[in-house]
């Protein structure tokens, strides 16, 4: 084995990162200013031995066919992994790994950054101060709900999950989830979380629900057309995990129609394009997919990618390999 691995890079990472990559490892740093599919990113793997690609890369069955025999570790830079076809590489025998953990924090602030936004209406008020009109203070206009003592279901009491429960419990919101398994005791009593074996049950029974499980098959469409309906027409929808598990046409029709009062939106189904219904609603918050933009989760996620390339190299298992879900 060479002493220093040949990693590939997609596109630009925080300078601090590239630069230790130099460092300690035989680094081709990547440039690509948009999504690469799964031809560009065949060219740009080829002699390598570990490739460093982003969530906007889409690394299929296909990319996986033509992968050259070098190719023996994915260390992703994100914590989602559904852009990779895990089953194709494992086939193949490459390891992926992913960078959990350090955006969970960041994470959670968005989440609540956009249950606040919507419940009290924060873009609509910064439009109309932008647009000049604004006419002075009303009893009865621009009024939202207040945070404390609506009802929020969690879907997915993963790391961001609980860690947007804790949030929203410091704002006297009352926690509810809804996950595969229910989590243990001491997590629920802390939480103070009514869990919901049924996500049909809890859904007809919130004022904010937030997703906050991964994108899986068993995850496409959870929140199909027939489930948004079951929400409450005052409801508002917070999504920070990813745009698929979501059915956005029919969240669209229904926040048109008038039949749900609100969403909160950090990714969608087909990044970076966003419906132009969706753009004119003044109940929606729209985001670029900013959960973990901070400067801290970006440098901390490059470590992780450090650290799991650097464990590989040495013989042994990284630490956040990714093993498919039975
Ligand atoms: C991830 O890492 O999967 C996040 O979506 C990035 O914000």
């Amino acid at each position: 084995m060479p002493t220093r691995p040949h990693v590939q890079t997609t596109r630009k990472l925080p300078t601090v990162i590239e630069t230790r990559m130099m460092e300690l490892f035989a680094t081709q740093l990547g440039t690509a200013p948009g999504p690469l599919g799964p031809s560009a990113l065949g060219k740009l793997v080829q002699g390598a031995d570990v490739l460093v690609p982003t969530l906007i890369d889409r690394l299929d069955a296909s990319f996986f066919e033509s992968a050259p025999a070098s190719l023996r570790l994915i260390a992703n830079f994100g914590n989602g992994v559904d852009h990779i076809d895990l089953r194709s590489a494992a086939q193949k025998g490459i390891i992926v790994t992913n960078t959990p953990g350090v955006l969970t924090d960041d994470t959670a602030d968005m989440t609540m950054a956009l249950i606040l936004a919507t419940v009290r209406r924060l873009s609509e008020g910064d439009r109309l101060m932008r647009a000049g009109a604004w006419t002075g203070w009303r009893p009865t206009e621009m009024l939202g709900r207040r945070l404390s003592g609506l009802r929020l279901g969690i879907i997915g009491l993963g790391r961001i999950g609980r860690a947007v429960a804790a949030r929203a419990q410091a704002f006297g919101m009352t926690i509810h989830y809804h996950n595969r398994s229910r989590v243990d005791e001491g997590t629920e009593q802390r939480l103070e979380a009514t869990y919901w074996a049924e996500l049909d049950q809890m859904l007809a029974h919130m004022d904010v629900v937030s997703v906050n499980c991964p994108q899986t098959e068993a995850t496409y469409h959870l929140l199909s057309a027939d489930r948004l309906a079951l929400m409450k027409s005052d409801a508002v929808l917070v999504n920070t995990a990813r745009g698929e598990i979501v059915d956005e046409t029919a969240l669209t029709d229904l926040l048109a129609a008038g039949r749900l009062g609100g969403a909160g939106l950090d990714v969608f189904a087909a990044e970076p394009s966003v419906d132009d219904r969706l753009r004119r609603l003044d109940s929606v918050v729209l985001l670029p997919h900013m959960g973990s933009a901070t400067v801290e989760s970006r440098v901390e996620m490059g470590q992780r990618v450090i650290l799991n390339i650097r464990s590989f190299w040495d013989g042994h298992s990284p630490p956040d390999r990714v093993i498919e879900a039975p």
